[in-house]
Formats: structure tokens, sequence, C-alpha cells
């Protein structure tokens, strides 16, 4: 592509990242990039535009041969992979924004980029606008990693500052997030760690080569976080995160998990606050790197896009190096265990989280909370017993590996 003539754009989708990219687009006039066709599902919505701006029939936006490039910024993640793969089958350049398509059908967007030679980038999908995806494929490309983790949802992340830096309520505090455009056009995404999951699933084929299904990885979010949880969290110095995180164990097998964490003032992650991401790189030689900045909202999500934009048009594409590199995927480490704080009515739960070194932590009229630790394993085949449960889950701090935050000063009993 020469990277010297007007590049046109042909954009699906204009939500908050199509609006965000085509923003930023108007503003940079001196950029050789223009949004040349728009296409949108929904005649007769009301957006900033004019209608004669939009397009409604997205075959006839991929057909369209003027186009040099397609930007997929819908949010349906089954539509979004109708149109990414159709594009790819024609051997077009394509940038998405879709966390939950790539995350879902990586082997088949790898497969018919090989097929057909078009290329796919994806920089948006994770942590909004920190260039994680680049940096742990690139500047890592070599480095042994041990762990990646961090805060990968600005929505939730949001909801957990106003509710510990000023008391909000939990649903004032996830209007706003929806208000400002950080949340999913299904917030329960934001709220319970499904999208959190997606994100981790791709950075876990970028940082570790191996390609986890979605299905694979316990999620666990912070949709029934209660009072109890917040004050247990406040006596133990801590405010509360959602974590997404995947290390290998020394055995060389992976530990992939979203769950809400403990985090106190030592820990890296305290200090990413609001819609912010952080993500810590653990390089097997350079040692822990957090990398912070906006994971969500139209300019940052968008500011992810058009790089990708302009890194297409200069010939890049992912190498997948590790991807490639690792001839034996590492397996789940199922047994691998780690302590856990659990709310419920339901006594069964501790059943079937199969908990030992179990301490007590309140007993409530119609709920108790105790810690305990679990494998992997029971937390994969627990989680959907416990979300219908409507009980709380979160690890003890946001290092799983080690030092629970709130050990040494838990296990009270509280009659
Ligand atoms: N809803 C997502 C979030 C948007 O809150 O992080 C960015 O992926």
């Amino acid at each position: 592509m020469d990277s010297h003539r007007l590049l046109k754009i042909g954009l699906f989708g204009f939500g908050c990242v199509g609006q965000g990219l085509y923003d930023i687009l108007s503003r940079e006039e001196s950029l050789p990039y223009k949004v040349e066709r728009i296409c949108v599902k929904t005649q007769g919505k009301l957006r900033p535009l004019p209608p004669e701006s939009f397009t409604y029939d997205w075959q006839e936006v991929l057909a369209d041969p003027t186009l040099d490039l397609l930007v997929e910024a819908i949010s349906d993640a089954e539509e979004a992979y109708t149109i990414v793969s159709e594009a790819l089958r024609r051997g077009k350049n394509v940038v998405t924004a879709n966390k939950k398509l790539v995350a879902y059908h990586l082997p088949e967007l790898l497969a018919l980029q090989q097929e057909f030679g078009g290329v796919l980038l994806y920089e948006a999908a994770v942590a909004g606008g920190i260039p994680i995806i680049r940096t742990v494929e690139e500047y890592f490309s070599n480095e042994p990693l041990e762990r990646v983790h961090g805060i990968l949802n600005g929505s939730s992340n949001y909801i957990l500052s106003q509710i510990f830096k000023l008391q909000k309520p939990y649903a004032e505090a996830l209007k706003e997030a929806q208000d400002k455009g950080f949340a999913e056009l299904d917030p329960w995404l934001d709220v319970a760690g499904a999208d959190s999951r997606h994100k981790l699933c791709i950075l876990t084929a970028h940082a570790f080569g191996r390609t986890l299904a979605p299905e694979e990885v316990a999620f666990f979010g912070i949709d029934f976080l209660g009072e109890q949880d917040c004050a247990y969290a406040q006596q133990n110095d801590a405010v509360i995160k959602l974590v997404a995180s995947v290390h290998l164990t020394q055995d060389g097998e992976l530990v992939p998990v979203v769950l809400p964490s403990l985090v106190n003032a030592a820990d890296d992650l305290f200090v990413v606050e609001q819609e912010f991401n952080g993500v810590v790189v653990h390089g097997g030689y350079s040692g822990p790197q957090l990398f912070k900045g906006r994971g969500a909202g139209g300019h940052p999500t968008g500011a992810a896009v058009l790089s990708d934009i302009v890194s297409i048009s200069h010939g890049y594409a992912y190498g997948y190096k590790k991807l490639h590199k690792t001839t034996n995927a590492p397996a789940l480490a199922l047994d691998f265990q780690f302590d856990v704080y659990l709310r419920s009515s339901e006594p069964e739960l501790v059943v079937a989280l199969g908990l030992t070194n179990l301490q007590n932590v309140n007993r409530g009229s119609d709920s108790f909370s105790v810690i305990g630790t679990v494998s992997l394993g029971n937390l994969i085949k627990a989680q959907e017993q416990i979300r219908k449960a409507g009980a709380y889950v979160m690890a003890l701090s946001s290092d799983f590996v080690s030092n629970p935050v709130a050990k040494a000063k838990a296990g009270v009993e509280v009659s």
C-alpha cells in the first residue's frame, strides 16, 4: 500500500469507537486517511452526522474496490465476524476493535489471513489506548514472559473507583459509565468480567503462544459486589479491582483467570483509577513493568484504531511469534491453588468450590462469607453455579501466586 497517497477507509459502525476515529481524523486534517464510507445497521436512528453520510448495505461496502482498508467497529461479535471474515476472504486489510470477535474466532481469523493475504490488526480490542498488543508481540517477542495481569475493563474500574473513592452507589456509578460511553451495549459484559476475559484470551495468544477458548477461562465480576465485601476490603486496607491474569507455573502450565481482587497501596494496580486500565507485563529477565492508560472511551480507542490504520498502511502485520514458536502450547494448570473470599447464602457453594483451609469471615442472617483455598479447576467447574446463586468471589490479592493481602488479618471470626 502506498503510504503517501490518501487512504480511503470503509467504516462499519458509528458508535463510540467509530465516532472517536471519525472525530480524530476530522481534526487531524494533515493525515492521509479519510473515512470514505460509513456503514451502519439501523436506518432512521439519530446520529451526529446527517443521514446521507451513511450507507446500510455492508456487502456493498465490502465489494467497493475504491476502499483501501476496512475498519470494523460494531458491537455484535457474530455480525462483526461475518463482515470481517468475508473481508479477509476478499484479501482486504481490516482493523477491528471487537475483542469478543477476536477472542472467539482468532484461529479462523489467522487461517483466513494466511490463505487470502489480508491483514487484521486489533490493538484497540485490548486496554483501549494502551499499545499493549504490539508491545507484547514485538518488544517481548523473544523474552519469555512469566505473567501478564491487569485491569482490562474501564467501566468496572470506573464503577469501583466511584464506590471506593466517592462512596457512590453501584447503580449510579454504572449509569455514569454508560453515559460516558465506556460501557458495552450490554453492560453485563463489563461488570461480570466477560469483557476482561475476552481481552485476556487475546493477550495470552500474543504473550504465551496459546489461543485460549473463552470457555477455558474462569471469570467472575463485580455484579454481585455488596457493601459487606467493600467493608471487608477496607478492613484490610485495600480496595477492590477487577483483575485479569495469566501466568505460567513452574511446571510450564498456564493459569488464566478473571477475578475481583483485593489491592493495597503496595500493589502496582492501586494507582489505576477511573476508566484507566493498567497492565503489568512480567518479563522473565526484565521483571514487571506497568503500562497504564485510558482503557475505554471514543478518543483513546479511536487513537488505537488510527495507529493500526497507519501500521497497516506501512505494511505491518502481527507476526504471532510466540504462537508460531510454541510447538507444545501450555496446558491449563487445573491443580493450581490460590486463596479466595466467598460470600453467599448457599453453603453448597463451599463444597462445589472444594474450598480448603476454610476460615470464617462473617455470618449474617441471610449470608455468610469465608476465605479458603481453591483450585483453578474447581473455579472453572463451579463458576456457572456461583453466578446463578448471585454469590460474590474475589481473590485475596492481585498476585494470585503469593502474598494474599488479607490473609494475616482475615479469618477473624465475626459473630
Ligand atoms: N466496555 C469496555 C470497557 C470498552 O469498559 O473497558 C473498552 O474495551
